[in-house]
């Protein structure tokens, strides 16, 4: 094999190209970055987080009836809920898998209130306890370290002696750092991101920057300050967000691995696939809005002179975070009402903000009705740059090698903001590994890319495949992991043009035996880990609009075909549909057992 290099033709990689998208869901952030090991530390998990959730989850009381919630006088207006402890009682919590390794110290901490002559509470992790006063008097703040003891992973017990009445919140505790101080960020974490030499970060997401319902849309005004202060909602994955990491948070990470901050705000709309659709913040509160989007910019690059640069410094970075990109929406449908929005906060962003570049929002799928109207949308404004999405089979990948060479580089350049190959196999890794050399030799149109998902809590998912998968101890990186990190490490800078002699391309003969795709009701479902007469087929996780699973080298005569998939509330069950060349005895199919699970 004879491989040329050329001469380097003055073109140059992207310099920002391989980022990192950093959203909450699959417990990333709460039981995953986040370095707090109390679950619902503050009691304010409730039932719009998830059905059965309410605020002693995650606590167990002994006996229960010596706690109680309350909301009287509460520690902060965002923060309404506390318990009142009556001794004597014994109150555990069951953290991400209990709270510490024997052999670890923790930074215990918590606000409390008694009454009368004061109280004492005792906490513990299987070690040593700390016998705590808590001093008569309004709300304050109680810290100490503890050291985990005792056989296997340990919760955090607190204990109230009879006579000592407290109320509690905010009840944290987090690993220590080499300065003495709580650590923010889970370090095993913290080091896998830095391994991957983010050029960017983007956050908060996702679905969850939009939120399902105007309540719900991430504000980042919420998100700074005590973290008592800080306005908690639900996460449209079906859980709570504490905002422990808010946007100080992410800029400080950033900071951590050298990466510059993407930070996406809402479009003025929320999320389409809220009951009520993509609500519009109302007109009358669409300029303090824009003013909030212009006081983000303001808060990251800002003098200390300015009210959003002083705000910063007083949360403790007199230095600018060097916003260079926002994001405005995700995925949203382009609606008129998407449109004035976006216009407003475009057009001021513009005209206050020119240095910034703003990315706008193309829909889900990298191609389609959504995809279509957000290029057309940002062709007619000019827009600087737009996300797109793309959740393939690994096959789309290897056919979409060169996708952006059809791409106008005059108009606005492009962002993958999120994309991975379904399946979380090496197959699917080395799909996204030729398709990242695509991205590379486009520098005209692609600026800026990032795989997604990127953390997921083993056993709690929502979204597969993702990027870095980890227990309470462990970090658990995919085949995609290392393609990643292989290009941030490696990272080249210029572009020379490459000829191979000497290598045909090998056609791989698989018989060609059609496709089977799964409907329910009227539409494709999504659908997993096919298996067939035991053997994994490839591209086995599929979905809408994709082709269908290829039904290479079967015998079908007498088969067993096996699926996974999420039966549509109300319906029976599964229609499967073959595509061409199907072998005509899967239409003698007999179904043996539907294990129908509750979903
Ligand atoms: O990455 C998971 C989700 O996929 C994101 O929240 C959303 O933008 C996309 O649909």
């Amino acid at each position: 094999i004879t491989v040329q290099i050329g001469t380097h033709e003055g073109a140059e990689v992207a310099p920002d190209l391989w980022g990192l998208f950093i959203e909450d869901l699959n417990d990333a952030l709460d039981g995953g970055l986040n370095a707090e090991r109390v679950r619902n530390g503050d009691f304010e998990f409730n039932a719009a987080d998830r059905e059965s959730w309410h605020a002693l989850t995650g606590w167990t009381a002994t006996p229960a009836d010596r706690a109680a919630i309350r909301e009287d006088a509460p520690v902060h207006r965002n923060n309404t809920h506390h318990v009142r402890l009556t001794g004597p009682v014994t109150l555990v919590n069951e953290g991400y898998d209990a709270a510490a390794d024997p052999g670890e110290r923790l930074r215990f901490s918590c606000f409390a209130r008694t009454s009368g002559e004061g109280a004492r509470l005792v906490a513990a992790l299987g070690g040593e306890p700390a016998e705590l006063d808590v001093a008569p008097g309004d709300w304050h703040p109680i810290e100490a370290d503890l050291d985990a003891a005792g056989e296997g992973r340990q919760a955090l017990r607190l204990e109230i002696p009879a006579g000592s009445v407290i109320d509690l919140d905010c009840v944290s505790l987090r690993p220590i750092g080499t300065d003495g101080r709580a650590l923010t960020f889970r370090p095993d974490l913290l080091q896998s991101l830095k391994d991957l030499a983010p050029s960017f970060i983007r956050f908060p997401g996702g679905c969850v920057a939009h939120g399902l319902g105007l309540e719900n849309l991430y504000h980042w005004k919420d998100t700074i300050g005590p973290r008592h202060e800080r306005a908690q909602i639900p996460n449209v994955w079906g859980y709570h967000q504490s905002r422990q990491i808010g946007y100080v948070e992410y800029f400080e990470l950033c900071q951590a691995t050298g990466a510059t901050p993407v930070p996406i705000v809402a479009a003025g709309v929320c999320c389409q696939n809220y009951p009520g659709g993509a609500v519009p913040i109302p007109d009358a509160e669409m300029d303090q809005y824009v003013h909030d989007v212009l006081d983000l910019v303001e808060f990251a690059n800002g003098d200390t002179d300015t009210t959003w640069g002083a705000r910063r410094a007083e949360l403790g970075h007199p230095e600018p975070f060097g916003l260079r990109y926002l994001g405005v929406g995700n995925e949203d449908q382009i609606t008129d009402d998407f449109r004035d929005r976006y216009a407003r906060i475009e057009d001021a962003l513009r005209a206050a903000h020119p240095e910034i570049t703003v990315i706008g929002t193309t829909g889900p799928q990298p191609a389609g009705p959504d995809y279509e109207a957000g290029w057309a949308y940002a062709r007619e404004r000019g827009t600087d740059m737009v996300d797109e999405h793309g959740y393939m089979n690994p096959r789309w990948f290897h056919q979409n090698l060169d996708r952006y060479a059809a791409y106008d580089p005059t108009e606005s350049k492009v962002y993958i903001g999120e994309y991975a190959a379904r399946s979380n196999t090496v197959r699917s890794a080395l799909a996204e590994a030729a398709y990242m050399v695509g991205l590379e030799r486009r520098p005209d149109v692609v600026r800026l890319a990032s795989y997604a998902p990127l953390l997921a809590r083993v056993g709690h998912t929502q979204w597969v495949p993702d990027l870095i998968y980890f227990t309470a101890d462990e970090v658990l990186p995919s085949a995609s992991y290392f393609v990643q990190r292989m290009f941030a490490e490696e990272r080249g800078t210029r572009l020379h043009p490459v000829a191979v002699e000497g290598a045909p391309l090998v056609p791989v003969a698989i018989p060609a035996a059609g496709t089977v795709k799964l409907r329910s009701g009227g539409s494709e479902v999504e659908y997993a880990d096919m298996v067939l007469d035991g053997r994994p087929l490839p591209d086995a996780r599929t979905g809408p609009g994709d082709e269908g699973v290829p039904l290479g080298g079967i015998d079908p005569s007498s088969c067993e075909l096996a699926f996974t998939a999420t039966r549509r509330a109300g319906e029976e069950g599964f229609t499967m549909v073959l595509g061409p060349e199907a072998p005509q005895s899967f239409l003698e199919m007999h179904i043996g057992a539907w294990q129908n699970k509750s979903t």
